[in-house]
């Protein structure tokens, strides 16, 4: 996705992967530095990590608490920064400023798949971990009426819960399934990701007929029993790749200050991801 769309900006860049022990998380992002990289993405379980690593937070990251894009500034004589793909000459100062792509993911996701402005919806979350927690965070910000956490961990769900209220008081938070209809079933547990996994609610609780759309964060496998179970419902459905598409395009936008080819570089994540399908 990320060599595709540089392809089209026409820029002499290399996206690269590597695995780095978290143990070694603030070597590999200082050497990225004296390399003269410009930018770096990061992804489980680094993401926290980083937060301490960077010289400075964008209001994304520090809000979020979490980094997912890098992007390296050269310090010019006068002291101001300026990204590392303005310079000709590599600049002796470099700083790492961090900044958080995936909590805008989502309300793009959610709005260009689904449909759905999030102000005034209900939504049932599941899952508290880290991507639960940064899509509830998000959609409170947003400005959702009611969110109803649900977790295996219950005393996770609390803590997010007490979070939301603490910051953003309008919404309502319940740490149970909703008694009613919801606009929204946003899936954030890592069930689905195999084959047998149950449904992520209990069933004798919830049905997705009380809902009106779903999202499930999983895109491998394309179609959880979840998706399946929706669609077959009539709901409109949607998997995490489109979220994994626009953390990326944002993440090229602001290593290169471009607008990103979305459409080529939504084919060449979905090709890469899905093969020929
Ligand atoms: P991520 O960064 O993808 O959110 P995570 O922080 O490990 O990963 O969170 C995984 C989520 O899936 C959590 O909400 C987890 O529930 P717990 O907080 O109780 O661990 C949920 N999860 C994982 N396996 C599960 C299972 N077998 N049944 C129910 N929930 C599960």
């Amino acid at each position: 996705m990320q060599n595709a769309g540089i392809g089209v900006l026409g820029l002499n860049w290399r996206y690269l992967a590597f695995d780095v022990y978290p143990e070694r998380l603030r070597e590999a992002i200082e050497g990225a530095r004296a390399m003269h990289y410009l930018g770096l993405n990061l992804t489980v379980p680094h993401k926290i990590l980083a937060m301490d690593m960077v010289d400075i937070l964008d209001e994304s990251a520090s809000t979020w608490g979490a980094v997912n894009t890098i992007r390296f500034e050269g310090k010019h004589s006068d002291g101001h920064w300026t990204p590392l793909h303005q310079w000709s000459e590599p600049p002796l100062h470099v700083r790492s400023h961090g900044f958080n792509t995936d909590a805008e993911a989502i309300v793009r996701a959610l709005r260009e798949d689904l449909g759905i402005e999030l102000g005034g919806r209900r939504v049932l979350l599941l899952g508290a971990g880290g991507a639960g927690r940064t899509a509830a965070l998000k959609l409170a910000s947003e400005g959702i009426k009611e969110i109803f956490l649900v977790n295996r961990t219950r005393d996770k769900a609390a803590a997010l819960g007490s979070e939301i209220r603490a910051t953003w008081p309008a919404v309502n938070v319940s740490l149970d399934y909703p008694g009613g209809e919801v606009d929204l079933v946003l899936n954030a547990t890592s069930l689905g990701l195999k084959e047998n996994d149950p449904l992520p609610f209990d069933e004798s609780r919830f049905g997705v007929d009380r809902a009106k759309a779903v999202y499930d964060m999983i895109y491998r496998p394309a179609e959880t029993s979840l998706l399946r179970t929706a669609k077959l419902a009539g709901l409109r459905t949607s998997n995490g790749i489109s979220m994994l598409l626009y953390q990326g395009t944002q993440a090229l936008e602001i290593w290169s200050e471009q607008p990103a080819p979305l459409e080529v570089m939504r084919q060449a994540l979905l090709n890469n991801v899905y093969g020929s399908l």
